[in-house]
């Protein structure tokens, strides 16, 4: 063999390694995720390999080495043109927060199969093996592999399966039943490596994550919901409950705005009524500090509405439940009573007609939203209200619009006593706006009180006459230029009370 042809060939071989390596520089530059380094400088020295032996001609050397050499080059080829197609498109560098195109599993199945059939064709091209006898003893390989490591088959297939779902991805976190939340840190072949908020490493075979029902909570980019229970007196009204439950939620540290908070009345328990949070966060990787910061918020807020946490409790305690019944009815009764005694309408009633005024009136709690008189029903109670506030509103009907809005009362203010003093159906719907307590006082309460007192009957009549008047006027809003019906006087409701009532004239 001639000295300048071997010259010529190791000069061509460097040249072509050199110009190889240099090409691997940059592309490491641009692409960091190019990750072949030991695979990449082989193909380098395959390739160079062909190289040399081409520059040295081919009748000058053995044939098995040039096939042998080709055959590598040849599948590290395959093997590096496929790693670069995968980091400069299927990963989609340029929008790496999208994750990938293809499923890490998949892009190593495609890989491997090409790298089989490339082999299989250098097997028959180069060392002239017949197609048909080649398939059948890769075809009875694969079914002996396939035997051998059904369990890591089984993975595989799994994980495939639940990357290319894409029921999770890297970084997000799941729930384990055992383990509470972890976050995914890498999917292989055989299982999903994920790591808890406590550092602990937890490797799960893909094949049991694929059959267990997986609960996903994302990364945080979308907002997950907790939701904790929590137990509260009986004695707090279940709208109080909640507008505490809410304005300690609203700026409990890490919730999302939106969605909002919500609470929940989820069942009367032994010795609390039970609430359902559902707080929203991004902070899924904070959860434990989420949820602590959360319920220690709803302590505090709790304690500061007076209210603490019931527990179930073993204290016996001797009372005379006869004695205490009275003393609690005495005192709603003492409450009550300030209440009508503070009203104008009744200043000028002795304090006996009070009294029995008082023991007779109902306290009543009513929910955000409920509705405690409706339109058009008949009704002959009058409500005076203890706490809260209500919305007096009229059915548009009339005037062709949605219901309007008469007025909103708050403690001190009594409604009701339009159907109560004339005997007519309701005139408008009055609903509880948050929750509220009032006094219900029936008309065979009131109608004693009346005939003791005509001072009553007119003070009840001027305000039906304002309210009319108002009434009238809103309606007149609504309807624009044409005439309201005129409201009806004073007189005419006094009038019609003391018909009603079967009173004397004053
Ligand atoms: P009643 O008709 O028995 O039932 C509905 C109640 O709404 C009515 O009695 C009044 O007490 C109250 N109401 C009606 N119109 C008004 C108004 N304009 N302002 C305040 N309250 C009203």
């Amino acid at each position: 063999m001639p000295a300048s042809a071997i010259l010529r060939s190791a000069l061509s071989a460097l040249g072509l390694l050199l110009a190889l390596e240099i090409a691997y520089v940059v592309l490491r530059r641009s692409s960091p995720r190019y990750r072949l380094r030991l695979l990449y400088h082989l193909w380098a020295v395959s390739l160079a390999g062909v190289g040399a032996l081409l520059a040295l001609g081919r009748d000058m050397v053995r044939v098995t080495v040039f096939d042998l050499t080709v055959t590598a080059a040849a599948l590290l080829t395959t093997i590096v043109v496929f790693s670069l197609f995968e980091a400069l498109v299927l990963v989609r560098p340029w929008d790496p927060k999208r994750g990938p195109y293809v499923p890490k599993l998949v892009r190593d199945s495609v890989r491997l199969s090409l790298v089989a059939v490339v082999a299989l064709v250098l097997a028959h091209t180069l060392f002239g093996q017949p197609l048909d006898k080649l398939l059948l003893s890769s075809t009875a390989l694969l079914a002996v592999i396939g035997l051998a490591l059904q369990d890591v088959m089984k993975n595989l297939f799994a994980g495939v399966s639940l990357q290319s779902e894409r029921a999770f991805q890297v970084g997000d976190w799941l729930m384990l039943d055992g383990v509470g939340l972890a976050q995914v840190q890498e999917m292989t072949w055989r299982a999903t490596r994920l790591r808890t908020n406590d550092g602990l490493e937890i490797v799960e075979p893909n094949s049991t994550i694929a059959a267990d029902r997986l609960i996903a909570y994302g990364s945080g980019r979308k907002p997950v919901a907790f939701a904790p229970r929590i137990g509260l007196p009986y004695a707090l009204p279940p709208a109080e409950a909640k507008a505490i439950l809410l304005a300690a939620m609203r700026d409990a540290p890490g919730i999302a705005q939106t969605p909002p908070p919500e609470v929940f009345l989820e069942s009367y328990g032994d010795s609390s009524i039970v609430y359902r949070l559902r707080a929203w966060t991004h902070q899924v990787a904070g959860a434990s500090r989420f949820q602590d910061g959360l319920l220690a918020r709803v302590w505090y807020a709790v304690q500061r509405a007076g209210y603490s946490f019931p527990f179930p409790t073993r204290t016996v305690e001797m009372h005379d439940s006869t004695q205490e019944t009275v003393r609690a009815g005495e005192d709603a009764r003492a409450r009550a009573m300030a209440l009508l005694a503070d009203l104008p309408l009744f200043h000028e009633l002795p304090a006996e007609a009070l009294g029995r005024l008082a023991a007779a009136a109902r306290r009543v709690h009513f929910d955000d939203q409920e509705i405690l008189v409706r339109e058009g029903a008949s009704g002959d109670s009058l409500f005076v209200i203890e706490q809260g506030h209500v919305l007096v509103t009229m059915s548009g009907d009339e005037v062709k619009t949605t219901a309007i809005p008469l007025a909103r009362l708050g403690p001190g203010n009594f409604f009701g006593e339009m159907s109560l003093l004339t005997g007519e159906p309701r005139r408008a719907t009055v609903t509880a706006d948050g929750g509220c307590v009032v006094l219900m006082l029936e008309r065979q309460e009131v109608a004693p009180v009346l005939a003791s007192d005509p001072a009553i009957a007119e003070a009840l009549s001027r305000s039906l006459a304002e309210r009319e008047a108002d009434t009238a006027a809103k309606l007149e809003d609504r309807r624009g230029r044409q005439r309201a019906a005129p409201a009806q006087s004073q007189a005419n409701f006094l009038r019609r009370i003391r018909e009603f009532f079967s009173l004397p004239e004053a």
